[in-house]
């Protein structure tokens, strides 16, 4: 081999180890959680009757066994022959994104994997409602629509449905707070244009609503 070719490789396998320590590092930024438990929980009438919005949150950590059962109660997938979910979704599009905003950043939800994809390593909690205790309680779930997921209806179609589906995901997380002893509420009062661009939204994807989940302050 000649002297450039001797250069050329080392540059090469170089450039390749940097790569793959670029790939693994951001690849363990990103979260496996544990799986879901599906059984337990309190009866349903019950977790009716205890249902309820709550704006008063301690700074207790979600830790990650219940937010893997939260997100799963949320829209995780309950049929995995046919990757159906815990919430319906109009014509089965599936295009509700759950983001994670923590103090340790914001995450994606993946339901196939169980998993959670740093998107953000900043601690984004503040952008994520108008409200102070959305700061410093410890998740905010964030919704958000994927308008490319929902073919060719109209515009109006669209908001519609992603309305209405993330709201029987927000049903969920209700109800999943209330068997679990937790606070929730779901909030509109949001800057949506501010937040899309913190997260980097692409013009087709449209925040819908965003939930906010902690331990309730007595
Ligand atoms: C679409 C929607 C948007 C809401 N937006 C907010 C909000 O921005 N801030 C808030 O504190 N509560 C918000 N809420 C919660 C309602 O205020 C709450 O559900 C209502 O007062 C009834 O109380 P309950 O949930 O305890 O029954 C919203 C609820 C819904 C369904």
């Amino acid at each position: 081999m000649r002297k450039g070719s001797y250069v050329v490789a080392g540059l090469v396998g170089i450039v390749t180890v940097v790569g793959m320590a670029i790939a693994a590092e951001q690849a363990s930024k990103d979260i496996q959680l544990p799986a879901p438990q599906m059984d337990g929980g309190k009866p349903l009438m019950q977790v009716l009757k205890d249902r309820k919005s709550t704006r008063a949150f301690t700074a207790e950590k979600v830790p990650p066994q219940v937010l893997s059962n939260l997100l799963w109660a949320a829209f995780g997938v309950n049929r995995p022959e046919l990757g159906e979910r815990t919430a319906p979704s109009a014509m089965n599009k599936q295009e509700i994104d759950i983001y994670v905003a923590s103090a340790d950043g914001l995450y994606l939800y993946d339901a196939k994997t169980q998993s959670l994809k740093q998107i953000l390593p900043d601690d984004v909690r503040a952008m994520a409602g108008m409200q102070d205790f959305v700061a410093t309680a410890p998740i905010n779930l964030v919704y958000v629509a994927d308008l490319a997921k929902m073919g060719n209806g109209s515009e109006a179609d669209k908001s519609f449905y992603s309305a209405a589906d993330t709201g029987f995901i927000a049903e969920n997380v209700y109800l999943f707070c209330a068997s679990e002893g937790l606070a929730t509420v779901v909030r509109a009062m949001i800057d949506r244009d501010a937040l899309a661009k913190r997260i980097g939204l692409r013009p087709d994807q449209k925040i819908t609503l965003s939930q906010t989940v902690g331990y309730p302050k007595k």
